[in-house]
């Protein structure tokens, strides 16, 4: 029997979760675990309830079935923000980020800070300005210019925007679904980058990917969906795209 010690700490953990709509069960009892400070890649098919499970894990969906642990304690995810309040963020493809605001307002975005008392108060632009260059700090991207338009900006630039925010607020876990589905090789690699910093900075990392290539180089684990069940879950160093095929399709048995 393995050690304790040498089990990997899984800071989500997923049981039996179902989800409904109406007559369609999107999930079907998925039982997954995510380990702390990895990248974890989740890929399937069309339809095998990728997107819905990230869902339920950023507070978008209400389970119909199953509990969700995070670090290790039953948690109810009723909303993005409490998926916030735990250290969970989620980077869509269409980001949340504002084209006519800098790149430090956009890190500041509704939680700006203000000197003086109301109604007299002015945001504290140098206080700002300094936070900003350390959120941009964090995840090692010092090539953005923090008084820039973000609307100036690339895909891949904009998204270290979106994730320096992230991490700058203390995210613990970062899903991003698809991430590069939209970009460029160039914005692609970007992103990969990124997500190395991500995990250089003990940040767990999630990705749903349909790019095998991508998924094998930057993930440590890989969970494969079908028909909402996650079946297998494999070393990303131990398999080849060949074999993930085959466990997507059903040719190999998981
Ligand atoms: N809001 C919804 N209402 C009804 N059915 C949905 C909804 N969202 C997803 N589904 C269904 O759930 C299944 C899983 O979808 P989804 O999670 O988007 O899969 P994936 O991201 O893996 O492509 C599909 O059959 C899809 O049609
Ligand atoms: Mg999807």
């Amino acid at each position: 029997m393995t050690s304790m010690t040498n089990m990997p700490n899984n800071i989500i953990e997923i049981k039996g979760l179902e989800k409904h709509f109406g007559g369609v069960q999107a999930l079907k009892g998925v039982d997954m675990q995510i380990p702390q400070g990895q990248v974890t890649a989740i890929i399937g098919d069309n339809g095998a309830g990728k997107s819905t499970l990230i869902k339920c894990i950023s507070g978008i969906y209400e389970l119909t079935h199953g509990e969700i642990l995070f670090e290790g304690q039953p948690v109810k995810i009723g909303s993005p923000l409490a998926a916030r309040h735990l250290g969970i963020e989620t980077v869509y493809q269409d980001l949340a980020v504002l084209d006519t605001l800098s790149v430090t307002e956009n890190l500041y975005l509704s939680r700006e800070i203000r000197k003086g008392i109301w109604p007299f108060q002015l945001l504290n632009k140098k206080k700002m300005a300094q936070g900003a260059a350390e959120m941009m700090d964090r995840v090692g991207n010092k090539t953005i210019l923090i008084d820039k338009e973000i609307g100036y900006m690339s895909g891949g630039q904009r998204q270290a925007v979106a994730i320096s925010r992230a991490v700058g607020w203390g995210a613990k876990v970062i899903i991003f679904d698809e991430p590069t589905a939209a970009l460029g090789v160039k914005e692609s690699a970007e992103v990969a980058n990124l997500i190395q910093r991500l995990k250089g900075q003990g940040i767990t990392v999630i990705i749903i990917s349909h790019n095998f290539e991508e998924v094998l180089e930057l993930a440590d684990l890989v969970w494969i969906m079908r028909q909402g069940k996650a079946i297998a879950s494999r070393k990303a160093s131990e398999v080849s795209g060949r074999d993930l095929v085959a466990l997507l399709t059903g040719a190999e048995s998981a």
